[in-house]
Formats: structure tokens, sequence, C-alpha cells
């Protein structure tokens, strides 16, 4: 690494695009050049867009009072659906969205939520605060929701207290065209169209919330219920299989050698990332703990998907990130004020954010599908909201970090070499599609500013585009008050042939959208 002036740093940012921003006041004499090498010619795979997924579980103010606010509400609406979260996730694109839980699903029985609603049964939320939900929205509320925001659904199934009759009643109610009692319930309800509901989650952390099992319990139960899940108006299931905690083979193994070879099409794996602060609050250590935890998170991808290999066919499962996030220590105010495990998002959380979907580019050969927890208002969600009452509902600045890797959907994710691979060091991602390049950079550091010098083996662009989500406040974020703190602005990026440079100031996000030539 190499160290620049400010003088240096003023005269050559001179030479940059017209018509860009600069960032001001943010280097110092601590600028330090950063080299990487994106090798066009070392394709990893294809960045699924499902890879940018999401999950709504029927927890805290998810559901009720933020996605759903029903159709009488003052809050503007569109069938009872907050109308300024459909807009901004439709703005977004939401590839596939995973409800209703969580540990909510094993304790969902989804009758309770079919029908008048007017007749549908009140009933206790055990796993999040014992609140009492009308179930006002079920599964018609659902598929309208994903409708709206062109999400595939993702149920997730009741293995802990559920059957396998009523999960295959959900799957024929769901997908079977008509003729058939289910079905026809589904089209008196509304919906002649079946749903054609493709993936399907067998169970949720069945280690824990979903039944406390051990792996060889649960693979008899995913075993019976496999059987009875079937193809119904050409929509075959894809069946996911509650996975391990993190880097827990001893699950994953005590299961996959149950299985006879037979095994589910996804594999479902957990991996939060914990932290020590409320959410606003955080320490600079505190900081650095919980975004280097995401080397573990890929390490654990790594592993995970090294043990499915292992097995003749194993091959074939899909490796699905099913729940990440940061989780940090969330006051106890905040949630009696905005519901169960609410947790604003700040600068740090867009990091978060962007250190995960770089490493899904890196790994998007090892992945089917990730999700992050939760979409509204629990854990590191996209938006807020202030309430069922209120029509204040803002973008995060996680929001804002996925909104940079879009780009990089469908394209094929590039080998990247840099020169520092520490946890902490400048994170990298590279796709490519047609004449485009998306270069993502992400600097989590809150003491060095970076000059990131680029070189392209293998390809020469004509021209660039960039775009940042910075903060120097690592804990700054869009509240009520101020939702537009921490939004994406244009950013300098100089283009010369194989030669790119942008500066990658101290806590920010941001991706270089590239035109290449012939
Ligand atoms: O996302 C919150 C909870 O975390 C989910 O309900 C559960 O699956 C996990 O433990």
């Amino acid at each position: 690494m190499g160290r620049f002036s400010r003088r240096r740093f003023m005269a050559s940012s001179a030479s940059l695009a017209l018509g860009t921003v600069i960032p001001r006041n943010v280097f110092t004499d601590s600028t330090v050049m950063h080299r990487v090498r994106v090798r066009t010619d070392a394709e990893i795979g294809v960045v699924k867009p499902e890879l940018h997924g999401h999950f709504a579980e029927h927890l805290g103010s998810c559901v009720y009072g933020g996605l759903w606010v029903g159709k009488d509400s003052k809050v503007p609406n569109v069938n009872g659906h907050r109308r300024l979260a459909i807009e901004y996730l439709r703005d977004l694109g939401i590839p596939v969205l995973r409800w209703p839980g969580g540990c909510f699903a094993d304790d969902y029985h989804w009758r309770d939520g079919i029908g008048p609603p007017a007749k549908r049964p009140k009933r206790v939320n055990i796993h999040w605060g014992g609140s009492v939900e009308d179930n006002s929205f079920g599964t018609h509320e659902f598929i309208d929701l994903c409708r709206l925001i062109k999400a595939e659904p993702y149920f997730a199934g009741n293995v802990g207290s559920g059957s396998p009759r009523e999960l295959r009643d959900w799957v024929e109610y769901c997908n079977y065209p008509s003729g058939s009692d289910l079905s026809e319930e589904r089209v008196a309800n509304g919906s002649r169209e079946p749903f054609h509901v493709r993936y399907w989650g067998v169970g949720n952390e069945s280690w824990g919330c979903g039944g406390d099992m051990r792996p060889e319990e649960y693979a008899a139960l995913y075993r019976q219920f496999a059987v009875y899940l079937r193809e119904f108006g050409g929509t075959k299931p894809f069946l996911i299989a509650s996975g391990p905690s993190g880097s827990d083979v001893g699950w994953s193994r005590g299961f996959l050698d149950k299985m006879r070879g037979e095994f589910p099409d996804g594999l479902s794996m957990h991996y939060y990332e914990g932290g020590a602060d409320a959410p606003t609050e955080f320490t600079v250590p505190h900081m650095n703990d919980q975004l280097s935890i995401f080397a573990k998170v890929e390490d654990s991808i790594r592993l995970q998907r090294s043990v499915l290999d292992g097995y003749r066919q194993g091959g074939n499962v899909g490796l699905i990130l099913d729940e990440w996030g940061v989780w940090d220590r969330i006051p106890e105010s905040d949630e009696r004020r905005y519901g169960k495990l609410w947790q604003q998002s700040t600068m740090r959380g867009a990091l978060a954010a962007g250190l995960g979907l770089n490493s899904f580019n890196r790994l998007a050969d090892k992945l089917y599908m990730c999700n992050i927890a939760q979409i509204v208002n629990v854990l590191q969600s996209l938006l807020i909201t202030e309430g069922a009452q209120s029509e204040k509902c803002v973008r995060t600045t996680s929001y804002y970090a996925f909104a940079l890797f879009k780009g990089h959907r469908s394209k094929t994710s590039l080998h990247v070499d840099t020169q520092d691979q520490s946890p902490l060091g400048l994170s990298s991602s590279a796709s490519r599609g047609g004449d485009e390049m998306v270069l993502s950079f992400v600097n989590p550091r809150s003491d060095l500013d970076l000059r990131v010098h680029c070189s392209l083996a293998g390809a020469l662009a004509t021209e660039g585009t960039a775009e940042i989500l910075h903060s120097a406040d690592l804990n700054a974020c869009n509240s009520f008050l101020k939702p537009d703190t921490v939004v994406l602005q244009k950013h300098a990026v100089k283009v010369d042939g194989s030669k790119i440079q942008l500066d990658m100031p101290r806590l920010s996000v941001a991706t270089v959208t590239l035109r290449l030539g012939r």
C-alpha cells in the first residue's frame, strides 16, 4: 500500500469526470492506495437474483402495522398493504419473499388465515411476545403482496406442531388448478388462478424453536413429510430442509446421513451477525467485531457447501442462507414503542449488508438463495414504519445498500484479486453481463480512506458511473424525522481503458457500472 498526500489527492481529483460528486473533506493524510484486479477470464457463476431475497415473519411489526395496515386503514394502502412500502419494495425489486416465519412458521396453521377475515380465529403468537393476531393477513394476502411487489413466494411449512396432512393440504390449496375440494375452496375465497407456489420450507430451525429435535429425528420427519408434498398443476415443489446454524456440520451430516440419498432440493442455513451495542450507539471496537463475522459466514458457506458436495448427489442440493443480518442489542424501549426486534439500521448496517452481498457474489457458485432478516421493522430491515396508524415509512441504510447491488443480478460473477483479504480489508466483487460490468466495494474501516486502483484483466471500459453510500458517522441513520440522512450519491470514478480509479472514504459502500468496449 502506498500513502497519498492531501496535495496529490487534490491534484488528481481535478482530472476526474465532470458532473460527478466528490465527497468533501473525507480524505486525510491517511489516505491509502489499494490495488484490485478483476479477472475477466475467471468466472465464478451467475449471481442468481435469489441471492438478494428477503424474509417476512409474523414478528413484532413486520407484518401487522408494517407491511399490512388493513383495507379500512387511514394509512394509504393497496388492498390493505401499506402503499409506500409496496412502492419502495417494487422499486428495489424483491426476487423472493419467505413467510410466515421463522419460529412462527412451526406454530402457524394455514387454515387460520383463509376465508372471510371476520371469521378467522384470533391466535396467540407464542414465540414473539404473546401478541394476539387476528389472522387478517393469511395465504391470499401474502400472495397478493408478492404479486404487487413481483416477488416469488416462499412458504415455510409447519413441521414442529403441524402434520404431513396439514402441509400437503396447503400445497394442494395453493397449487391444484380446480376440481378438488381444496382448490375449489381457494376459488371460493377469491382466487381462480392457482398460486403456483414453488418454494416450500419443511420446518424452520428444527434443532431449536422448530421442535428441538436431533438431526436424525428431523431427518425421519422430513422424509415422512416429503412423501406427501407433490407436484400439482405443473408446479413441482422445491423442498427446503431445515439446515444448520452457521458452521454446525454435525447437524448437516446427521441429517444428510439419514436421507438414504433422497436429498431435499435445498438446505437452509442461518447465520446472524450479533452485536454488543444498541443499534445507534455502536462503538468502533464493537462494530469491528460484528463486521469481522462476515469472514466467518463466508467460511461457513464454503464448509457447508463442501459437506453437501461430499455426498453422491449432494452437489444438486441448493445451499440457502435463509436468515442472515446484523442482530444488535435491541433496547426494550424501542421494542415497547415499535414492536419486537425492531431495529434501526445505520451506516454500520449498510456496511454489513455490503459485506454480505459482496461475499454472495464471490460465492455465487456455492449458493442458491439468501434471505436477509427481515424485510420491514425487524432486525436488519429495508424499511421502518412508525406504527399501524402512521403513514411514515422510511428506507433504511440497508435498503440503499441492496439498491447498490441490484446491477449484479443475473450477471456472471468474476474473481477479484485484492491486496488485503483480512476481515476488515477493502471488500470487493465484480460481475459481467454483455457489455456491462458492475464492481462493488465496501470500506468497513473507520480510520482509513482508500483510493482504489482497479485494473481489468482482459477487458476495456469506455465509460463508467458510480454511486456511493457514505457517512463518516457509523451510527448515522434514516429516522422518521430525518429520513434522508444517508442516501445514495453520485460518486466520481475515473475510467481509462483497463484502469479504473475511485475513492472509498472510511465507512462507505459503492458500486461502479462500466460500459465495456470491444
Ligand atoms: O428472525 C428472527 C428469528 O431468528 C426467526 O424466527 C428464527 O428462525 C431465528 O432464530
